[in-house]
């Protein structure tokens, strides 16, 4: 009847517990295959040597464990059941249950499954009939725990009334009940899935510095590190765009999941970045050079008693550039603002000057090469300032932002 249903089952502390032998070895007779747990109370009752015995297999008992929390680990121990069985149920394990408490590996199991659990509860009467106890079952079964008895009887302790736990042949009833309905128990839909607000988009990204050659060995150059771009480019392919990354040269690894392009010069930023549209959101945080030497020495240059003089030439804004285009323009283009005055001003000025969309403005002070940062957006709506966060947390946010304005968009 049970024949390949796997049953995680969990012993009690109680009295009762020589019945779960009896219990066990019918479950095996029927097919069935058996995790058992038990908890440091039920090793009073019954040994773990008895209970392996007759279960066939291992019997877990500690929640930090380290060779059965590598071998299965407690979630995976709770998952691979097809039915989770509580016998005996003690009153105590019945109010951790009902109040989600998880300080052991039973009781982890128990808040961690996602199959329904039966329960066969085994006490005292008055402990049954307790208003706590009658609290707990009654918060127990509105959860959706299944119960099989207690059964009224002769008690251990001398007295009669509620509070036996159900013989094994019921137990085995009810959990041959149990497994002929659905045992799983779904989440709500939008949860446990990671959040993709960014899913179905093209984004492409430009970071780090860019190197200007003034000889075969010397750049101009500036101190970006390139982690709040790199951060962005992460943060935007785990929301599931898919995201092209046109990095200068920088001391970080690419980011997993994002196609990087490594250039070192403006000139090679902006043909990579043309290369990578079209695209629904270009965000330029790098922190391109604004000037080239206009020819660069083939040899490297020697030391001479006049200090070399070098005319420079503009490099191209990619900002200004995408931001402006006639056709492929993304439809958000993001840039970013590093100022060490009158930071709203100036990013204010940057948003109509360059075309964009949104600015993304920071103190220099506050920004480069730090962990942290302190940003405000200004759109040509208004603008919003957000409290000092991490690069990445900052990355998190400002990709939720960006999805919801393209929703918005388009929703437009
Ligand atoms: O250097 P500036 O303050 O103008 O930079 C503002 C924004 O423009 C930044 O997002 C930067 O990445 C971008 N930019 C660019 N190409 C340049 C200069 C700046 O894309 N040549």
């Amino acid at each position: 009847m049970l024949d390949g249903k796997r049953i995680l089952l969990v012993i009690g502390g109680g009295i009762a517990a020589y019945k779960v032998l009896e219990l066990i070895r019918r479950l095996r007779e029927q097919g069935a295959r058996l995790d058992v747990v038990m908890t440091k109370a039920a090793k009073q009752f019954v040994t773990p040597l008895s209970v392996a015995s007759l279960s066939g297999g291992k019997v877990f008992d500690d929640l930090f464990s380290l060779t059965d929390e590598t071998e299965i680990g407690h979630i995976q121990l709770s998952r691979a059941a097809d039915l989770v069985v509580v016998a005996p149920a003690t009153a105590d394990l019945l109010a951790k249950m009902a109040q989600g408490l998880a300080d052991d590996l039973a009781s982890t199991l128990l808040l961690a499954t996602d199959k329904k659990i039966l329960v066969a509860p085994a006490m005292n009467l008055r402990m049954w009939l307790h208003p706590a106890t009658t609290r707990n079952v009654a918060a127990l079964r509105k959860d959706g725990v299944l119960f099989v008895g207690p059964e009224d009887g002769d008690m251990a302790c001398g007295e009669y009334g509620p509070g036996r736990m159900s013989e094994p042949a019921a137990i085995l009833s009810a959990i041959t009940t149990a497994l002929q309905g659905e045992t799983r128990i779904a989440l709500p839909p939008d949860i446990g899935r990671a959040e993709k607000p960014l899913a179905g988009r093209r984004l492409v990204i430009t970071s780090g510095p860019t190197h200007e050659p003034i000889d075969p060995v010397r750049y101009i150059g500036n101190r970006s590190s390139g982690k709040q771009g790199h951060a962005i480019a992460a943060a935007a392919a785990k929301a599931g765009a898919d995201v092209t990354l046109v990095s200068g040269p920088v001391a970080l690894p690419d980011p997993p999941g994002v196609s990087a392009v490594h250039v070192e010069t403006a000139a090679e930023m902006l043909a990579a970045v043309e290369a990578a549209l079209p695209a629904d959101i270009f965000i330029a945080t790098a922190a391109v050079a604004d000037w080239r030497v206009e020819t660069a020495a083939v040899q490297k240059i020697k030391k001479s008693s006049a200090p070399p003089q070098f005319a420079l030439a503009e490099n191209p804004d990619i900002l200004a550039a995408v931001a402006q285009r006639r056709s492929n323009r993304p439809r958000l283009v993001v840039g970013f603002a590093a100022e060490t005055e009158n930071i709203l001003a100036h990013a204010r000025e940057k948003l109509q000057h360059k075309g964009c969309d949104l600015i993304v403005a920071n103190d220099v002070g506050r920004a480069m090469g730090r962990e942290e940062n302190e940003v405000t957006l200004v759109t040509p709506s208004g603008s919003e300032s957000w409290p000092e966060m991490r690069k990445d947390e900052i990355a998190a946010k400002l990709v939720r932002y960006l999805a919801q304005m393209l929703k918005d968009r388009s929703d437009a």
